[in-house]
Parts: structure tokens; C-alpha cells; sequence
């Protein structure tokens, strides 16, 4: 099954048999959320959601969803892990829980292909609930639900029995929240036996045992709120949240052993071989000296230039820079490119391999396709500024004289971005030894670097996620007013590039070339205002996105024109699409502020406001 189909496969699955309404994936960059910097989850967009907003599209949910992961950056390159993978999920907002959560799971894994399911053979599969601690009891309930299809406990087995049940700790069989607060619970998590005894897979143990356990999806039950303090309170109403890893089906599903053998990278792959010195070597001496470095490298490549491709394409459009998402799309592209060098790749790395990239996945995603020219400028910046640092490094390294020190290394490492291969490389073309403790030096700077970006990355992922706290909600409907008055102000050609919501302040970004007057900036805060004042009522309507449209809705509009979407009113002063939630009416929000305003990237201005001295114990906006 190539993944076009599965993708399809299990939309229809969930449309067509149980009645999900299937919506569109979100962006890669989240929205008003300050505590993540990308979607990592099919769960993120929708925790609004899950917390007991009522989304257009009713209880029953299904997507496909773009995700991105940096935890294990450094791991890319063997045969599993991966930055970007899509994540197929299917959602209960407060409507199925256990029961049918876990009999749906097993009914698509299990029911032929022919059928509409992926025809797996349940003797291979396996499955893992939670064991139960101070939080939230043992996941009895999930259990005997997978016992009533034909699983048992692991511990209760006849030696020929087949379908095994684990229990795991929290660590294993747990889920969420995605930041420090937010909506959690246990879960259920199935593998799939890809060994070669099918006889006993059990031989060598479960999921926690043997790694030829791939876990395939993920079944959360999401049913508590993690807050501030740490402690975990029922949510307002019981859901279940799912993740099925398209790439890891999709390998299981194709007989091979890695996702970068199936169709969602194989013609990347090919590329990048055909453009290396493997491929001179190859038609001159016929030979295919492929090392498993060479593998790796090619891994790299294809993985992080589809992850900087995907970020590029993004509607909130980001550029290569050193701070967050910019940050982590320079370091994607970087490696990439490094990794090209090793494989005698040293220019046009990425002109040659991004349309391949953009080819393969325009079906799925037109937004490559709309986006291929700035997407195909950025990586070709990129890519020369980087050789240029390299050059610079070099320059650095004839200053070297006898033997390179760890530490100088390192420096050359953190100040120019010089790689520790080139580094050593270089070394030997130039007669130049490296010091006796070369190595430790290098590892001890470089461990104690890394200790430092983690401090810093825990920092930004903390802090709460997309949280309904009243001066985050405040802040949300005064984005709202700030839109509108800066159209007013400005112009229409205004429009939202992103916003980033903290319990303390917004953060808008728009579109709008020049830096606003100290005038402007007074007219803004002061409609702002006046809106506050005249205390408009605030409500949402659900509707098409044609509609809103022609009612004159603003905001990020799906492609879908069909798709369901919530259409939030403040009065007749602003209507903007949007997922909530907000105040229900604007004088409870004080006064209002603009603290500062400034460039944001070329032809992109942020400002960022507050709000002070609101009431509280208000109720959220409600469907009109
Ligand atoms: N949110 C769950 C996961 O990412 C489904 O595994």
C-alpha cells in the first residue's frame, strides 16, 4: 500500500465507517500558543478543543496531521527516527471514550485491505495500558476491552498464545500534556512484531524488551487537566486523542526496513545518491561502496531538507535566522548541507534535491508547490552563507599553527559553525596533529553547550499550553480588536502572520512595510480602546469558510471553502475566523496597551500590548 492510499485509507475508514468528520491539518507553526515552537502532535491544534470548546465540525474528528520533533535531532540518520513525520489521528471530543476507541483501532489495523483496513495480522501485534500510580488508577477498563477482541495479559498466557498485553508506568503509557499544563491521561499503545519468530515473538520480551516491537499507534484517553501546581483534575469532558505514524505504517505496510526505503522518501534518496561521488565512482569502477556513514548522510539529508521544505512552506512564513523556529530551519538546512559535503556533494545540495521533495509531496500539500520560489531562494541563501561561514572557519584554521586543542575546536565549532568532521579533516590535509586530549576537551565543551541549549529549550517548552486562563482569553479578544483597528489605521493590506499569546502580553505580527508613527500607534491603542468602552458582546457562529468570507471574516483561511469553521463576532466591529475562546464581552478587558513595536522580517511589523485592570470571573464568549 503506497501512502497516498493509506492516508486515504484511513480518513475513509473513519469518515465512511464511523462518522468523522475529516478537517484539515494545521500548520506546522502553532497559533497563539507561546510554549511550543512547532505542531508536535495531531493533538495540538485541537486542545482548545479537548479543554470543552465546541468545535464546527462536531465531536468526532479525523486528520492528517504535519509534525515536527527536534528532541532527537541528533539521532536522525539511523533507520527510524525522523524530524518531520505526518501523524494520522482520529478525535473524541467529550463523545466515544475507551470502548470504541480501542475496538476502531483494532478494526482498522485487522479488517483486509479490500475491506478498507491495513490487514494486519493480529498475532503480530501487541498492545500496552497504563499501570496505574498516585494520579490515575490501572487502566483496567482498556484491558478488558482488548481482552473482549482476543488479547491477553502477558503474564496469563499458554505458551502458543499469541496478542499480548503489557502494563507499563507512566513514562511509558502516558500522554501529554504537551507543554508543562494542559490536557492529559493514560493511553493504550500498539506494536507490531517486525522480528523473524513469528513462531514466539515473545522470545526476546515485549516493547520494553525488544526494539523489533514498533509501536504504531498511540490511543490517549484524555481525560485530566495538568495544571500549574502539578496536579491532575478531571477535564470537563472525557476524550480520546489517537496518533498513527504514517511512516512507520507505511515501512510495515511496504515489507522494508526503514522509512527512507518506502515511497515517501525512496526517489529522495535516489537523488542524492545519483548527484554524489558515489555515483562518479559507480560508472567509472562499477562498484557500490555504500558504507553505512554514506547511508547515514543521505538519511540526514533527506530528513531535514522535507523537515526546512515543509517550514518554508508554512503559511506564517519563517526565514532562516538564529532565534526559534528560524533557528532550528538554519541548523536542518546546515546539516544537510555538511551532510552533502561528506557524500562529495560541495554546491547545489539543495537546488537539486528540493524540487524532487516538492514533486513527491505537491499532491498531498499544495503549499510547496505555491511556495516553491521562495522556498527554493531561502535554501539557496542559506546553503551559500553557510560555505561562506565555512570559508571563514578556514581562514580561522591557517591562524593554527602545530597541534589543535579540543577547546580550539570547539570554538571553531560554536563560533563559525564548523562542523567537528571538517575540523579533523582539515586537520590531517594539513599536517596539523591533533593534541593528546583532543578528543575529552571537545567533548567536555560540547557537552556542557548542549546542557545549556536544553536549560534553554526546557525554558521555552514550559509555561502552559494554549491555556484558557482569563489573561490569556483577554489577550485573545484584544488580538482581535488590534487586528481590526490596524486595518482601520493602516489598511486592508493588514493582515495576521502570526500571534503568541502569554498569560502577561500578546504578540501580533502582521503584514505592514514601513515602522508605524508614534500617531498611528495613538490611534490604534485609542480605537482599541473605544472598543473596550463600548462593551461590544462577543459570540461565535459556525459556518462555512465561504461564508464567513462573504461575510467579511478575516483571518487564516483553510482551502477547504466546505470546511466547517467558527466565526467569532466582537459586535459588528470584528469578525474573524477563529477557534476561540474569548470574552464574552469587551469591557471586562481593562486597559489596553501597546508596549512596543518593531521589525519582524522583511515586510512584517510585531507589536506587542497588554491588557490591565480587567474584571474577572467573566464568562467566555458563546455560540450565537
Ligand atoms: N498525542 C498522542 C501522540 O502524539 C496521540 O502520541
Amino acid at each position: 500500500m503506497n501512502s497516498k492510499i493509506l492516508r486515504r485509507c484511513f480518513i475513509d475508514f473513519f469518515v465512511q465507517k464511523h462518522n468523522h468528520a475529516e478537517i484539515s491539518g494545521a500548520s506546522l507553526i502553532p497559533e497563539n500558543d507561546p510554549t511550543v515552537l512547532f505542531t508536535t502532535a495531531g493533538m495540538h491544534p485541537l486542545v482548545p478543543y479537548l479543554m470543552g470548546e465546541k468545535h464546527p465540525q462536531g465531536q468526532r474528528l479525523v486528520d492528517v496531521q504535519k509534525c515536527l520533533r527536534t528532541d532527537d535531532i541528533d539521532e536522525v540518520g539511523d533507520a527510524t527516527h525522523l524530524t518531520f513525520f505526518e501523524m494520522l489521528g482520529n478525535w473524541s471530543l467529550g463523545d466515544y471514550f475507551k470502548k470504541e476507541a480501542i475496538q476502531m483501532s483494532y478494526e482498522f489495523l485487522t479488517t483486509p485491505m479490500n475491506e478498507g483496513g491495513l490487514g494486519l495480522d493480529p498475532d503480530r501485534l501487541c498492545v500496552t495500558c497504563f499501570q496505574g500510580d498516585g494520579n490515575s488508577p490501572k487502566d483496567e477498563e482498556a484491558a478488558e476491552i482488548w481482552e473482549s477482541v482476543g488479547f491477553v495479559r502477558s503474564k496469563n498466557t499458554a505458551p502458543d498464545q499469541k496478542r499480548h498485553i503489557f502494563f507499563y508506568p507512566k513514562k511509558d503509557n502516558w500522554w501529554g500534556p504537551a507543554g508543562q499544563t494542559g490536557p492529559c491521561g493514560p493511553d493504550t499503545e500498539m506494536f507490531y512484531y517486525t522480528g523473524k519468530n513469528l513462531e514466539n515473538p515473545y522470545e526476546k520480551g515485549g516493547p520494553a524488551e525488544n526494539k523489533e516491537w514498533v509501536e504504531i499507534w498511540n490511543d490517549v484517553f484524555m481525560q485530566y487537566n495538568k495544571n500549574a501546581e502539578g496536579t491532575f483534575e478531571p477535564l470537563k469532558q472525557q476524550n480520546v486523542d489517537t496518533g498513527l505514524g504514517l511512516e512507520r505504517v507505511a515501512t510495515i505496510l511496504q515489507g522494508v526496513k526503514s522509512p527512507f526505503e518506502t515511497d515517501l522518501f525512496v526517489p529522495i534518496i535516489d537523488k542524492i545518491f545519483a548527484i554524489s561521488k558515489i555515483n562518479s565512482l559507480n560508472s567509472q569502477e562499477n562498484l557500490f561502496p555504500l558504507t553505512e556513514e554514506d547511508k547515514s548522510s543521505s538519511r540526514i539529508i533527506a530528513d531535514h531538507l522535507r523537515a526546512a521544505i515543509f517550514l518554508l512552506a508554512d503559511p506564517r512564513t519563517i526565514k532562516p535566522s538564529n532565534t526559534d523556529q528560524g533557528y532550528v530551519l538554519r541548523k536542518l538546512i546546515r546539516r544537510a548541507v555538511r551532510h552533502g559535503f561528506k557524500l562529495g556533494i560541495k554546491q547545489d545540495l539543495t537546488k537539486e534535491i528540493a524540487p524532487v521533495i516538492i514533486n513527491l509531496y505537491q499532491d498531498i500539500y499544495p503549499e510547496l508547490k505555491q511556495n516553491q520560489n521562495f522556498i527554493l531562494e531561502q535554501l539557496q541563501k542559506e546553503e551559500i552563507q553557510f560555505s561562506k561561514t565555512i570559508e571563514q572557519g578556514l581562514r580561522e584554521f591557517s591562524k593554527i599553527e602545530v597541534t589543535l586543542s579540543g577547546q580550539e575546536a570547539f570554538s571553531l565549532y560554536e563560533t563559525h559553525g564548523f562542523p567537528l568532521e571538517l575540523i579533523q579533516e582539515e586537520a590531517k590535509n594539513r599536517g596539523i596533529s591533533l593534541h593528546p586530549t583532543f578528543e575529552s576537551e571537545f567533548q567536555q565543551a560540547f557537552e556542557k553547550h548542549q546542557e545549556k541549549s536544553r536549560e534553554g529549550a526546557a525554558q521555552k517548552f514550559s509555561g502552559g499550553l494554549a491555556d484558557d486562563h482569563e489573561e490569556t482569553v483577554k489577550l485573545h479578544t484584544a488580538t482581535h480588536l488590534l487586528h481590526r483597528a490596524l486595518r482601520d489605521v493602516l489598511g486592508d493590506h493588514v493582515y495576521q502572520k502570526g500571534s503568541n499569546i502569554t498569560q502577561e502580553r500578546l504578540r501580533f505580527d502582521f503584514s505592514h512595510s514601513e515602522k508605524m508613527t508614534p500617531e498611528q500607534l495613538q490611534e490604534v491603542e485609542k480605537r482599541v480602546n473605544e472598543a473596550i468602552q463600548d462593551d461590544y458582546s462577543v459570540s461565535y457562529q459556525m459556518m462555512t469558510v465561504d461564508e464567513a468570507k462573504k461575510r467579511g471574516a478575516i483571518g487564516v483561511f483553510s482551502d477547504r471553502y466546505d470546511e466547517k469553521i467558527k466565526m467569532y463576532s466582537v459586535g459588528d466591529y470584528s469578525r474573524e475566523i477563529c477557534g476561540g475562546p474569548h470574552v464574552s464581552h469587551t469591557n471586562v478587558l481593562g486597559q489596553f496597551k501597546i508596549q512596543k513595536e518593531e521589525s519582524c522580517g522583511t515586510g512584517v511589523r510585531r507589536i506587542k500590548a497588554v491588557v490591565n485592570g480587567g474584571e474577572s470571573g467573566f464568562e467566555f464568549a458563546k455560540e450565537q
